[in-house]
């Protein structure tokens, strides 16, 4: 028999001489997860956290923290959750409303496999989360759709249009398969773009969604990364308004995760929703067989939030990723080839550079990875088909400031040579 390869790696990056950001050999701009630099400060605040909580289930004395969970997750994580996102965005998230995952992608795929019709409509933006789009082809009976956008937002016109030509499909709906399509988007500090959907963008999406039954999957993992105002943007739940004559029990779902706020590697997140949605979910089998998904972790969670040292080390992941985000958008300003450009984001990870039309940046990141020794990610990996070819995206989450003045420099003066000498040849 075959033996599978299993060779000695360290982490999800390596292995790939593209993606490893942790080569000395290229300075590499593509991933978007924290640096050593932040994630260093972890090891202390997960011990203490471990510490306080095991000291509180001995109090206790029946060391529920180690027995099957309640469903939506451990109540007292919910609450301090809902408290801490209620202080950070500005804006109320009520306990009840939480389902505790682990991270995004877990969230993601209990919606897929739990409220979505298994032949329904996945509806995504012309450029998103690229994984993403790999989980979705893991559900071969649901249909991929692709949105235009325009200004590195979602085109609502294109949308509405496109939902009503694809809405009178023979799907199997129940009365917990409730919707027949999902519109998966990134509204706020969107991955790649970095761009935010404006309040009468939510507000029109969230009306065509209504009119049309479809669910919108917001991942609301970059909001809390904010560089501006006092808060984030409202997250795109906030306008699916309760109280609004046309409300219909809630279309959208905030996906919510600490992979950006605190490490990838604790997968913790969680799943705001309506009471309709809220119940589908912790009255699955999934979450009635496993009960809470994240149990002795939410435990940590808990003591983190209780004791405030996420906020302390949020405050400081702002304050960091603001600089790091100004650094590399002055030395875009100053070394971009004027035949580029890009749109400043306001928070999150990414900047999305617009090559000219006839660049093609998977030609150029291979290019530029030989000659210039930096990398980033072409904009064709974040496309369902294939196009948004002319684009980079650069992060900003993993190397300190001076690394990415460096590499911005080298990377800008490696698009003006490759610009040069292959846009007159075509
Ligand atoms: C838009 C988006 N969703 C989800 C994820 C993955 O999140 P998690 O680690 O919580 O699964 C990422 C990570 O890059 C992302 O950019």
């Amino acid at each position: 028999m075959e033996a599978v390869n299993d060779p000695y790696l360290r982490h999800l990056f390596d292995g790939d001489p593209v993606f490893n950001v942790y080569n000395k050999d290229a300075i590499n701009m593509s991933v978007g997860a924290p640096g050593p630099d932040l994630l260093k400060q972890c090891a202390e605040m997960i011990s203490n956290a471990t510490l306080h909580r095991m000291e509180e289930e001995k109090k206790e004395g029946n060391f529920y923290l180690f027995q099957y969970g309640i469903t939506p997750g451990l109540w007292e994580c919910r609450e301090e959750l809902a408290q801490f996102l209620s202080r950070r965005y500005g804006d109320p998230v009520k306990r009840e409303n939480l389902i505790l995952t682990c991270g995004a992608t877990h969230g993601l795929q209990l919606l897929l496999t739990s409220v979505m019709s298994p032949n329904g409509i996945i509806f995504v933006e012309e450029v998103t989360y690229m994984i993403a789009l790999d989980a979705f082809k893991q559900y071969p009976l649901m249909k991929i759709i692709t949105v235009p956008m325009k200004d590195d937002t979602v085109d609502l016109d294109a949308f509405e249009k496109i939902v009503i030509e694809n809405k009178k499909g023979d799907f199997y709906l129940n009365d917990e398969k409730i919707f027949w399509a999902m519109f998966y988007t990134v509204p706020t500090y969107h991955n790649p773009t970095g761009m935010v959907l404006s309040p009468d963008n939510c507000k029109r999406l969230i009306d065509i969604a209504r009119n049309n039954s479809v669910m919108v999957v917001a991942e609301d993992v970059y909001n809390l990364l904010h560089y501006e105002n006092k808060f984030p943007p409202h997250r795109l739940f906030f306008y699916d308004d309760p109280n609004d004559p046309n409300y219909k029990g809630g279309n959208v779902i905030s996906n919510g995760s600490f992979s950006k706020i605190l490490s990838p590697a604790i997968r913790f997140g969680w799943i705001e929703s309506s009471p309709r949605i809220v119940h589908i979910l912790k009255t699955s089998g999934t979450l009635c067989s496993g009960g809470a998904t994240n149990h002795y972790v939410s435990g940590i969670i808990t003591s983190l939030l209780q004791e405030k040292v996420e906020d302390e080390y949020l405050d400081m992941l702002i304050k960091t990723y603001k600089e790091r985000l100004n650094a590399l958008c002055e030395t875009l300003d100053r070394y971009l080839p004027s035949c580029c450009f890009y749109r400043r984001p306001k928070g999150g990870y990414f900047v999305w550079i617009h090559l000219p039309k006839g660049i093609d940046g998977m030609d150029f990141i291979k290019w530029c990875q030989k000659e210039y020794k930096v990398s980033a990610i072409p904009g064709a990996r974040f496309s369902y088909t294939g196009e948004a070819k002319n684009f980079l995206r650069l992060s900003i989450s993993f190397h300190p400031k001076e690394t990415l003045i460096k590499a911005t420099i080298t990377l800008c003066k490696g698009l003006l040579d490759y610009i040069r000498n292959h846009t007159d040849s075509k």
